[in-house]
């Protein structure tokens, strides 16, 4: 059993940095946020206000959901696309702080760990809570204007103002939420990526591995 956990806000690098790390390593990767926004996709396309706690509650119970690296099928259909959208963006945090979402979630996160005997998998959480006694866990962080252009280029939206105001106003609601808040867990390795490539960070991390 081999888990590495990487936790951090937007745009901080986390997906690229445990996807190739998973590659090094020849462990598969987790992309937990895609879950949380499939949920959200789920709740869209059913019109269910993603802020209807209990209504959202029971729709994660019997939804089929399979993830595949940052690919993502809702009750089988291929919703990869559409779940990195600017509606689901916008309705994703109303849903990650839903307790019942999170409770099934971290259940079926913990579950996808132990069939594969460890893996790499990045959220908000994973080294606090999905899965504290992670062999190394990691907390990635960058400024704010460089995690805005990392993903204004992943959406290819024109103003990296807006982007920027909504990556603040997003990871101020993730943050600050009731329901496993993002943190850093106390024995995790901060890294800051700006002005950093991914190549050094990756050569960085598999240095502190056990
Ligand atoms: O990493 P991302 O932008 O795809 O995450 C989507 C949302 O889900 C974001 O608002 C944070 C939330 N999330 C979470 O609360 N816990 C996780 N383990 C992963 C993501």
């Amino acid at each position: 059993m081999r888990v590495v956990a990487i936790d951090g806000p937007s745009g901080s690098g986390k997906s690229t940095v445990a996807r190739t790390l998973a590659a090094q390593l020849g462990l598969e990767y987790l992309d937990t946020g895609a879950m949380y926004r499939a949920v959200a996709f789920a709740a869209l396309q059913r019109n269910i206000d993603p802020a209807d706690a209990d209504t959202v509650a029971k729709l994660v119970q019997d939804l089929h959901l399979v993830t595949d690296g940052p690919n993502v099928t809702v009750d089988g259909v291929d919703a990869s696309v559409e779940i990195r959208g600017s509606e689901v963006t916008r309705a994703v945090s109303a849903v990650a702080a839903n307790p019942d979402v999170r409770r099934e979630l971290v259940s079926r996160q913990r579950e996808w760990i132990r069939t594969r005997s460890g893996g790499v998998v990045e959220g908000r959480d994973i080294g606090t809570e999905v899965w504290p006694d992670a062999d190394l866990k990691v907390y990635l962080t960058a400024d704010l204007s460089v995690r805005a252009a990392r993903r204004q280029q992943e959406i290819g939206a024109s103003n990296q103002h807006d982007v920027a105001a909504d990556l603040a106003r997003r990871d101020a609601k993730d943050s600050t939420r009731e329901a496993s808040p993002l943190t850093q867990a106390a024995d995790a390795v901060l890294i800051d990526t700006t002005g950093r490539t991914v190549e050094d960070i990756v050569a960085d991390l598999l240095g502190r591995l056990p």
